[in-house]
């Protein structure tokens, strides 16, 4: 079996501990690799490269050579997106046909920063004076990035991409339960792109003891993080130490509205996929479906013959629709959560682990729709990031935008009608950093992605992902020759 190393300014280095962690392939439970457990120690080596890198160089290579690297890196994605989707469905469990596409989007991420780069710019003020008044954008500096395991490399080149396009220096630390991807992004970074060493360091491990060091690092200038409330609200006490800016993306009970007049076919299959696609570990899940009660019963009817049908199984299997979470304790988790549900709710489809002997080693639950669901129930309220759809009814407009903004998350929401009139009054009153129309889950590098509440702070992609990056310099030229004559 394999002990990989981790990235650590231009090295390649166990963790100075010498421990590993264990890497499983969710489908079989079994172990497929090991990585290093990194620790404190290891995390004040990488921080301190990237500083270093930032400040003897990195900071002074030209937008251009910083877009032709990320270029560089793009085209050796794609070359590679078989090898890495193989990869990545092997440690997370998401059939292969996702992985695919989670990979190339790897590398358009990383082609949209590339050419990105170039066009970031400062300002000139119109100030009132004889006087060029600048504001300049500068990179921030060191940015540490916590990244979660449902989109393993993509989450990775969300955060990569615009950090080096900005100009900063990066300390990335993969969840320990997916590093996998991380790693081999690490070996394209090493062999193709020219980087100078320092400037991305990839260190493995887990959140108390790689994420927190990371956190409180005092050369670290910004902490972009993905993955839960709770460990949101920490990083962000922690950051109040050294005064760290942070960006968090924290997920959400997303509400995905069906109101009668839209068009059925789709709103079936539109409802299932919000919710089922990549086993539900997804941030912008539709987990709350709220239909309108002309349609409800023939809607929640159609639902339930069609996830029945959904085929579970490993990513591996070109017929599976949907592979197995990413760890037993998530799958623990998710049944945890479908117990409460039992209680609170009925049953439509599914409701625990499937029966099949081959999916019995695996971290498999069934694709699972629980019906007439109060939005006080806990599982409206709380994320269960799994496939678990919550099914509410609703009678009318008010009550949908009522029922769909009472949460405390905000990431994402989607509207399903053919009357463009009261779709955009719905849109406007949603309190959501995303909204689908007609659809849910499409997702771009050219548009923002964010939350609004409790699901997080800042955007990223676009370049509103970039500014992230970047601080600004306010820059004041006297061009009056004259002495200032005032003493
Ligand atoms: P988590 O928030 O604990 O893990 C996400 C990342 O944060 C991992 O890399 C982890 O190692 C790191 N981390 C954990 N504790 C940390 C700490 N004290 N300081 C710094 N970094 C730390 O998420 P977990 O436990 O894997 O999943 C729990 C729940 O979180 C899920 O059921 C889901 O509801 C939510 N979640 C949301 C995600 C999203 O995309 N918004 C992604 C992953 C999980
Ligand atoms: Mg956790």
């Amino acid at each position: 079996m394999k002990t990989y190393q981790m990235l650590v300014d231009g090295a390649w280095v166990a963790a100075e501990s010498g421990r590993t962690l264990a890497v499983m392939n969710p489908a079989t439970g079994e172990v497929m690799a090991r990585v290093p457990e990194a620790a404190a120690a290891d995390v004040d080596k990488a921080a301190r490269a990237a500083r270093r890198a930032f400040d003897e160089g990195w900071r002074d290579v030209t937008a251009q050579e910083r877009g032709r690297i990320l270029f560089r890196l793009a085209e050796q994605v794609r070359k590679d997106v078989k090898a890495l989707a193989e990869l990545e469905t092997l440690n997370s469990g998401k059939p292969l046909v996702e992985s695919e596409y989670d990979i190339n989007d790897v590398a358009t991420c990383f082609e949209y920063y590339g050419g990105l780069a170039t066009k970031l710019h400062g300002e000139v003020l119109n100030v009132p004076d004889n006087a060029v008044s600048l504001a300049l954008r500068e990179p921030l500096g060191v940015a540490g990035q916590i990244i979660p395991w449902n989109y393993p490399l993509l989450m990775a080149a969300w955060k990569i991409a615009p950090a080096l396009c900005a100009g900063c220096t990066v300390v990335l630390k993969p969840a320990e339960a997916t590093p996998a991807t991380a790693i081999a992004l690490a070996r394209i970074l090493d062999a193709v792109s020219d980087l100078p060493k320092g400037v991305v360091n990839i260190i493995t491990g887990d959140g108390p003891t790689v994420g927190a060091p990371l956190v409180a690092h005092p050369a670290v200038d910004k902490i972009a993080f993905t993955g839960s409330v709770e460990v949101g609200k920490r990083i962000m006490r922690s950051a109040a130490d050294t005064l760290k800016k942070v960006s968090l993306e924290l997920g959400g009970k997303s509400p995905n509205i069906f109101f009668a007049d839209a068009d059925f076919e789709s709103a079936v299959d539109g409802a299932l996929f919000g919710v089922f696609v990549n086993q539900g570990e997804v941030c912008s899940a539709g987990s709350r479906v709220l239909i309108q009660r002309p349609i409800y019963k023939k809607m929640l009817d159609a639902m339930v013959e069609k996830a029945k049908r959904i085929k579970l199984g490993s990513g591996m299997d070109p017929a599976t629709k949907m592979g197995p979470l990413v760890s037993k304790e998530q799958m623990e988790r998710v049944m945890r959560y479908q117990e409460i549900g039992r209680k609170e709710a009925k049953v439509a489809s599914g409701g625990g682990r499937p029966r099949e002997p081959e999916l019995q080693k695996g971290y498999f639950v069934e694709p699972t729709i629980f019906y007439d669901v109060d939005n006080s129930a806990t599982i409206a309220r709380e994320e269960i990031f799994g496939p678990v759809m919550s099914v509410i009814p609703f009678d009318d407009e008010k009550d949908a935008i009522r029922i769909a903004n009472d949460t405390p998350f905000g990431l994402a929401a989607a509207v399903w009608s053919r009357d463009i009139f009261k779709v955009f009054r719905v849109v406007r009153r949603l309190q959501a950093g995303i909204v689908w129309v007609n659809h849910m889950q499409p997702t771009y590098v050219e548009a923002p992605w964010g939350g609004y509440k409790m699901s997080g702070i800042g955007r990223e992609l676009g370049p509103w992902g970039a500014e992230e990056y970047l601080q600004v310099k306010q820059v004041h030229v006297n061009l009056n020759e004259a002495p200032i004559a005032w003493y």
